[in-house]
């Protein structure tokens, strides 16, 4: 038997949901039932009655689809799937911060580790972000964490003032700054170019694209569009996706080396050994997951 065939029986014997975000290998998309950017993710994880849910994603994402429905069986195929931008705030740093701005609403993005949720008020993604800030009373004091790109992103669309942010970076999108912007641009006059809000070229690079958009977001543009070339400046894992919805258009990555390591741990081996053993089982504590859910509940709403 196949991999893939493989994979297809245990997913039946297990009745299991396989999900699978837009960076994942080739191979785990297209074994997947659904594939998306993480608020779709969260929003299918939520609402599934399957007992078993095999996240291919990273850690934050699947304790995040366990948070939002506790009774469900929730596997991370690989444990070293972690994400470098959720490392960038722990729990007590947050704490430590809230202490200096009481009062302030705090804003966390959902690559963000349960500990870290459950001091926030509200979640959000890289899709629905200036949503839910510039749906927050003007005269509150936002916290937003905890990367820096996405929200200077938030505040140039809010055109919010009283919004701090934290000084985290995702070190994959970190490295596509301005200049590797000009310099596609430049061997590329024709392309369109869409970027991800957590790019280190963050809004200096603004006249340099034709739209910020999530994952998802890229996605759909990639199905609309009519371009020859377009220009894609973010983990280079969703490029299978726009290739296969639109074959016309010839999609480059801004950057060849643009790689999450942490994407990349799960392939589809993993994914058969994690359905057939039940193995890794996400667990988030009681009390860390009441409080995170209310600002998860928040964000699939929005
Ligand atoms: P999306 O929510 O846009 O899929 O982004 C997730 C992520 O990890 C980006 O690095
Ligand atoms: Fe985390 Fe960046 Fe990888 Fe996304 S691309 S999972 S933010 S390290």
């Amino acid at each position: 038997m196949s991999l893939e065939a493989e994979v297809l029986a245990l997913k039946e014997e297990r009745n299991a949901l396989l999900l699978a975000h837009n960076y994942q290998l080739p191979e785990v998309q297209d074994a997947a039932d659904l594939v998306g950017d993480s608020l779709y993710l969260s929003r299918k994880a939520a609402e599934t009655d399957r007992p078993v849910i095999c996240f291919a994603g990273v850690r934050f994402m699947a304790e995040t689809a366990k948070i939002l429905n506790p009774e469900k069986t929730v596997l991370l195929p690989d444990l070293a799937a972690g994400c470098g931008l959720a490392d960038a705030i722990t729990a007590e740093q947050l704490r430590t911060w809230k202490g200096e701005h009481p009062g302030a609403v705090v804003v966390a993005y959902v690559n963000t580790s349960a500990d870290v949720k459950a001091e926030a008020d509200y979640c959000c993604t890289s899709s629905n972000a200036v949503r839910i800030v510039g749906g927050l009373p003007p005269e509150k004091e936002v916290l937003f964490l905890p990367d820096v790109f996405l929200g200077e992103w938030v505040r140039a669309q809010t055109g919010r003032k009283n919004m701090h942010l934290w000084t985290g970076d995702c070190p994959v999108h970190a490295k596509l700054r301005p200049e590797t912007l000009r310099m596609a641009r430049a061997a590329h006059p024709e392309a369109e170019v869409v970027a991800h809000p957590e790019c280190g070229c963050g809004t200096a690079a603004l006249p340099h694209v034709d739209r910020i958009l999530s994952t998802d977001g890229m996605v759909r543009f990639a199905s609309e569009t009519r371009a020859k070339e377009v220009l894609v400046a973010t983990e280079v894992g969703i490029l299978h996706r726009m290739r296969k919805l639109n074959p016309e258009t010839n999609f480059l990555p801004i950057q060849e080396g643009a790689i999450c390591p942490y994407m990349k741990q799960i392939d589809l081996t993993d994914v058969r050994d994690s359905l057939a053993q039940l193995r890794f089982q996400i667990e988030v504590p009681t009390e860390t997951a009441r409080k995170a859910r209310l600002s998860l509940e928040r964000m699939i709403a929005s």
